[in-house]
């Protein structure tokens, strides 16, 4: 893993300020957001209901930085592309949701995207990792998703060093990222580790200056 990437999850943000809460993290130097985490939840996937593709496409009109959706959604083979279309950076889908998991890579590419595979703490990584060929990015999920705020689960990192050894020796071309619990005192494991990019909800959103958690993350994440 080279320089770290750092990603707020507006999870944790004020909803009726989404804008104001991306610019707070919009700003130059160390706080800036490298992407900001949008998680996409149907009530189905996950016990939890957030927003869809209307509020991403106003998002999207608001802000420079890449947007990172991620799809906390059954049938994303459906919807997934329409993120895409609209013009998000990454757009991320649960290995445990997605039907055609080759055949959304295709499509999310084929919109000018990049394509994320997720999958749970349970999930183990061996029985994805033809499917990864065709993707950008791995995201592990340190926490069950659904909810911002919960206590990170270490023993993913196997999964991780994993990725990391097989991406260091060419065997996947994923970026690696990590998302749940990722605050000052976890950050440094899940860098020993091999991540390449750390989501942050309420590290970031929960502190009294976003901006500064950011910087901070960054720099315990570079050592
Ligand atoms: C949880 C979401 C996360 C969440 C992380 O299902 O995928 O992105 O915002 O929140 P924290 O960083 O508070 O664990
Ligand atoms: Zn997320």
């Amino acid at each position: 893993a080279s320089q770290p990437l750092i990603a707020p999850s507006i999870l944790s943000a004020d909803f009726a300020r989404l804008g104001e809460e991306i610019a707070a993290v919009s700003g130059p130097g160390a706080g800036r957001a490298d992407w900001v985490h949008v998680d996409v939840m149907d009530g189905h996937f996950v016990p939890n209901l957030t927003i869809g593709l209307p509020v991403v496409r106003s998002l999207l009109n608001t802000t420079d930085i890449p947007l990172d959706i991620h799809l906390m959604i059954e049938d994303p083979d459906r919807w997934a592309p329409g993120y895409a279309e609209a013009g998000a950076d990454n757009v991320t889908v649960h290995a445990e949701a997605a039907h055609d998991p080759v055949g959304i890579a295709r499509d999310l590419h084929a919109a000018g995207a990049k394509a994320g595979y997720s999958i749970k703490p349970g999930t183990p990584l061996e029985d994805h990792l033809d499917t990864l060929r065709h993707y950008d990015t791995l995201l592990v999920m340190s926490v069950e998703p659904g909810f911002g705020g919960q206590e990170f689960i270490p023993s993913v990192l196997d999964k991780v060093r994993t990725a990391r050894r097989l991406a260091d020796t060419g065997h996947l071309r994923v970026l690696v990222e990590i998302d749940g619990g990722i605050n000052a005192d976890t950050i440094e494991q899940a860098a020993e580790a091999g991540v390449d990019c750390f989501v942050a909800g309420s590290a970031v959103y929960g502190a009294d200056d976003p901006a500064r958690a950011i910087a901070s993350l960054r720099e315990r994440a570079a050592h």
